[in-house]
């Protein structure tokens, strides 16, 4: 049987049409050649999310969120034209935001009035999936090579390498460089085998010459908006498609806020196209590196800084040693020189000052020999020359001008030379400059400025000559010596003074000795005539006297009576002339001796005075010689006289004591006590006297005011005068 089929109006067929492709489980839709959707079929609603209704007159592109569908079916509009379809994978999104890969593929429809692309997509989940195992296995792949480098250039190589075959046929690494040029730093794959290399160096120029400056669809465009660019078919492009290359991807190189190169995937031999999916990862692997290379640009830098900081810590750990050792140095040089003026100023002899200074001198600078002098009114003096540690004597003197030293006194600076021989000033006559090879002389000079020495070193030991370091050190010395050798001239002279006036003093005691002496001597001269003379008139009156008075008894009485009374008289005068004549020439003195006189004074100054006087003598004898004896005995009476005159005292305790070396006699009395003030009294003659005399005859003198316990007089003297 015949099946006829029933002729459908043209209405009917449209419905039918419609409820065919509804029917249908891949998504069908047409859009006109803006992009703005026409048709929807129900599995697109289900697939996309969105209604009929909703999509109806809406740009496909806003719908499924792909330029690139619309952008491939534009590009390929003369290919569905001649009726070819055109396919390809995209990754479109879904009403609620997530994204699938689609195959989707496209054809043009042609009516009498319009003409519209149709699109049938079909989801195409397991090569999604599949896709991204590799893109994880990848990615895994470089962060184990990555993790462990901070290489910059090597990582970069890595990822090219890694990229190819998997992902691309080529992958090429380009960095903007600093001059905004573009650089291509790595190449996958490197080599090339023989058989290929006409086609494989057309694909090496594209990349390395065309795509750095294809504005519009190469790397200029991805460095400046640091966007990607995926071209799914390179057919427009002439020089691509030389190559053989039939699509690639730009990713850039982002490193936040800027976009530092791009990585080219490009697909040739194998015939792949990138799609969307193969974008994203790209983008994935790349932004891993992107990472990898960011912290490789930062350990390069952080090593840099380093390596900077080292450098200038070492600069400043160098320029402080060096600071340091000098100061050391300078500190070494002044604890020499502290020693030095130390040792210098220790003596106040001015021969051991010079003595000294040469040889420190030689050796703080290292010389073989030299010599210090003085300057005297002549000139420059020397008296010994040291060498090699030894001492030599050499005198000499140089007059203003002659030689180095008179050269130095007149000019008053150092004078140094490093050729001797060839000197202009030295005397090259003189002994002591025969083997001369260099010299260094240094004034020293007082404190207004004068020429008070110098010090001459000579033969630098390592024979090179003096530095001009060792001349400052030795101008450094100079001062020193100047000041021990100004110290030692002034304790010079003053000594000098001392010397002149101890023996004006010495002279002058002598003279005192002798008028003591001779006052002594007219004491007892006049003591023995008052004696002997006047007494022994006076007793030869006294006995004629008695006789008159016996002849006169009888006679006349009144005129025995008045006889009898100048008798009496008489006797008291002989007393008083003897007293006087005692006083004036102790001679008990040599009869009885020192203890036995201090004793007698004693008694009769008790007498006189009514002052009890106590006296005690540790030897009877004291065998003093008369000088030392009547010294002691005048310095007793003047003690007793001012005790009677001065002190109020009921008691006077007497000591006389005798040691084989000296006498020592104590007179302590209980009065009111000697005021300090009265003992340096200049005017007070009597305690001077006694002074003196103990001390012509080399004893000491004492007198200490005790307060309430009155005075203490004690003088001692030796036995023998020690000259
Ligand atoms: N034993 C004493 N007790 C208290 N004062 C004394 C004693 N001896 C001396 N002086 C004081 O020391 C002074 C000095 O005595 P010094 O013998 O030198 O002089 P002077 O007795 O006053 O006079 P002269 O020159 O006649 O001796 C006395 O004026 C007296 O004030
Ligand atoms: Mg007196």
């Amino acid at each position: 049987m015949k099946l006829q089929l029933v002729p459908l109006s043209a209405e009917e067929k449209l419905r039918l049409q419609a409820q065919l492709l509804n029917a249908v489980e891949q998504a069908i839709l047409a859009v006109d050649l803006t992009g703005r959707i026409v048709f929807w079929n129900r599995f697109a609603a289900t697939l996309y999310g969105w209604t009929v209704e909703e999509v109806q007159g809406r740009n496909i592109v806003e719908v499924l969120a792909s330029p690139l569908l619309m952008e491939s079916a534009r590009a390929n509009l003369e290919q569905l034209r001649r009726g070819e379809g055109w396919s390809g994978e995209f990754l479109v999104q879904r009403r609620d935001g997530t994204t699938f890969m689609a195959h989707i593929s496209a054809s043009l429809i042609q009516s009498e009035s319009r003409t519209l692309i149709s699109i049938v997509g079909i989801p195409r989940d397991g090569t999604e999936h599949q896709q991204l195992q590799e893109a994880n296995r990848l990615l895994a792949e470089a962060g184990a090579l990555l993790n462990d480098t901070v290489d910059y250039e090597a990582p970069l190589t890595t990822l090219a390498q890694l990229a190819v075959p998997q992902l691309a046929d080529w992958c090429a690494v380009h960095l903007l460089q600093a001059d905004g040029s573009i650089e291509q730093v790595a190449l996958a794959p490197a080599e090339m085998a023989a058989n290929q290399v006409s086609r494989l160096q057309a694909a090496y120029d594209w990349l390395q010459n065309h795509l750095p400056k294809d504005d519009a669809d190469g790397l200029p465009a991805v460095l400046r908006s640091g966007e990607p660019k995926l071209v799914t078919d390179v057919a427009s492009d002439l020089w691509a498609a030389a190559a053989a290359i039939k699509s690639y991807m730009i990713v850039p190189l982002v490193a936040r806020p800027q976009t530092f190169g791009a990585i080219t995937f490009v697909a040739a031999e194998s015939g792949r196209r990138f799609d969307l999916n193969a974008l994203a990862l790209a983008e994935n692997l790349v932004s891993h590196f992107a990472i990898y290379l960011e912290k490789a640009r930062l350990f390069r830098e952080s090593q840099r800084l380093h390596a900077e900081l080292e450098q200038r810590v070492s600069e400043h750990t160098t320029e402080l040693r060096a600071a340091v050792a000098q100061l050391k140095q300078s500190e070494a040089t002044i604890q020499t020189l502290f020693r030095i003026s130390n040792k210098l100023n220790a003596t106040l002899d001015v021969e051991t000052i010079l003595d000294e200074l040469a040889q420190e001198a030689i050796r703080i600078v290292n010389g073989e020999g030299g010599f210090a002098g003085l300057r005297t009114a002549d000139g420059m003096t020397m008296r010994k020359y040291f060498r090699q540690g030894e001492a030599f004597s050499f005198e000499h003197t140089w007059l203003l001008g002659q030689g180095i030293p008179g050269w130095v006194l007149k000019y008053k600076v150092p004078y140094g030379t490093s050729d001797a021989a060839h000197d202009p000033v030295i005397q090259h006559e003189l002994t002591i400059n025969a083997d001369v090879r260099s010299i260094i002389c240094t004034p020293i000079l007082d404190s207004v400025g004068e020429v008070l020495g110098y010090f001459d070193i000579r033969n630098k030991q390592d024979d090179e000559g003096f530095t001009i370091s060792d001349q400052e050190m030795l101008m450094a010395l100079a001062p020193a010596a100047s000041i021990a050798i100004q110290n030692a001239l002034a304790y010079q002279q003053r000594l000098a003074t001392v010397g002149e006036l101890k023996e004006s003093s010495r002279q002058l005691q002598a003279l005192a000795a002798n008028l003591e002496l001779a006052r002594e001597e007219e004491r007892t001269q006049i003591a023995r005539e008052l004696h002997d003379q006047l007494g022994q008139a006076l007793t030869a009156m006294k006995f004629d006297l008695v006789w008159l008075t016996d002849q006169l008894g009888q006679k006349n009485a009144t005129l025995a009576q008045k006889v009898k009374t100048v008798t009496a008289q008489m006797d008291t005068m002989i007393k008083t002339v003897r007293r006087i004549a005692t006083e004036l020439r102790p001679g008990m003195l040599d009869d009885l001796g020192l203890a036995a006189s201090i004793e007698w004074q004693a008694r009769d100054f008790e007498k006189r005075t009514g002052i009890v006087c106590a006296v005690s003598v540790s030897a009877e004898d004291v065998p003093l010689p008369r000088a030392q004896s009547v010294a002691l005995f005048r310095i007793f009476q003047e003690a007793l006289t001012n005790v009677a005159r001065h002190a109020s005292a009921q008691h006077i305790e007497v000591k006389l004591a005798a040691t084989p070396e000296a006498v020592t006699l104590q007179v302590h009395d209980d009065g009111r006590g000697i005021q300090p003030q009265k003992i340096a009294g200049l005017h007070s003659l009597g305690l001077l006297g006694m002074r003196e005399r103990a001390k012509r005859l080399g004893g000491t003198f004492d007198i200490q005011g005790v307060p309430g316990d009155g005075t203490i007089v004690k003088v001692s003297i030796p036995f023998k005068q020690s000259e």
